[in-house]
């Protein structure tokens, strides 16, 4: 058994290393800040599946601190590298952190502006997830969730040079089915779909590096042997068609909906 596998494991495992092994990307939160409701006071925001905070802090940035910033997640290893990040980085900045999973969120009804997750959504039970962001809103609030759908994971560098790559990552959600976890909640209406797609150029040894240290929680979801026997064979690949460094793109959607001012006791969040 990988001792890797289960994302629990995986987390606590890259904790320490994930901001600078992940690309975080700017645009993507200069489009969620001008979506977001506008309130003389400050805003009350859920990042879900935060990690290490790195999308927490640029979305915080953003605000100038004019915002409570909940930060939430179910790996204590990545809540401690969140909190180091946000005491070093913004002494005095008004975040929360929350042991808690995305299934059942501690809030109350009507309590929120705005519930944001990035590269975070395929860990979640999806309807569960949408439905307590709809009962957290209040009216006028923001779901917004950036995330890669299948079709955009196998355009990746790993999927399509990293063998089974597409095959094990079985738990990206189509974007018609996240759509349509959102549409189905009555409190909820679809506000824009956005299709990003970020040009990334680096050492093709990085590259391995990420698979070799189980950098994607992907890797973990491997058999051990198999694991390695597709690694070997992205190593030639990549060595084959770079010298010495790797140009590649990364495709991802970003979701955004509003919370209407419909009751959100509509919502039905149970399985
Ligand atoms: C790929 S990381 C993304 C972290 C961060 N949003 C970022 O983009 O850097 C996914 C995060 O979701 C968390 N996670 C997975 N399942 C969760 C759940 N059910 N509830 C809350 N957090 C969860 C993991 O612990 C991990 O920190």
């Amino acid at each position: 058994m990988n001792p890797t596998r289960g994302a629990q494991g995986h987390f606590a495992r890259v904790a320490a290393v994930y901001d600078f092994v992940r690309n975080t990307d700017p645009d993507v939160v200069e489009e969620i800040v001008a979506h977001l409701p506008h309130r003389t006071d400050r805003l009350e925001i859920a990042d879900v599946g935060c990690g290490t905070g790195r999308y927490s802090s640029v979305v915080a940035a953003h605000l100038n601190g004019n915002l409570r910033m909940w930060c939430c997640d179910f790996s204590l290893a990545m809540l401690q590298e969140c909190r180091k990040r946000m005491d070093e980085n913004y002494p005095g900045r008004p975040f929360r952190y929350s042991r808690v999973s995305a299934n059942c969120m501690p809030f109350a009804n009507d309590a929120l502006d705005a519930v944001v997750s990035f590269n975070a959504v395929h860990h979640f039970d999806l309807e569960r997830f949408v439905g307590e962001s709809a009962r957290s809103l209040r009216p006028g609030g923001l779901l917004a969730v950036y995330t890669r759908t299948p079709w955009q994971n196998s355009r990746t560098i790993w999927g399509q040079h990293f063998p089974g790559f597409n095959q094990y990552e079985g738990r990206l959600y189509p974007r018609e089915r996240m759509e349509r976890a959102i549409r189905n909640v009555p409190s909820l209406q679809l506000e824009n779909i956005r299709e990003f797609m970020h040009h990334r150029t680096e050492p093709t040894e990085s590259l391995l590096d990420r698979a070799r240290n189980f950098h994607y929680s992907t890797f973990s979801l491997y058999p051990p042997e198999e694991f390695t026997r597709a690694l070997a064979e992205f190593a030639l690949r990549v060595h084959s068609i770079g010298n010495g460094k790797i140009e590649h793109s990364a495709e991802n959607t970003l979701i955004l909906a509003r919370r209407t001012e419909a009751t959100s006791f509509e919502t039905d969040v149970s399985p």
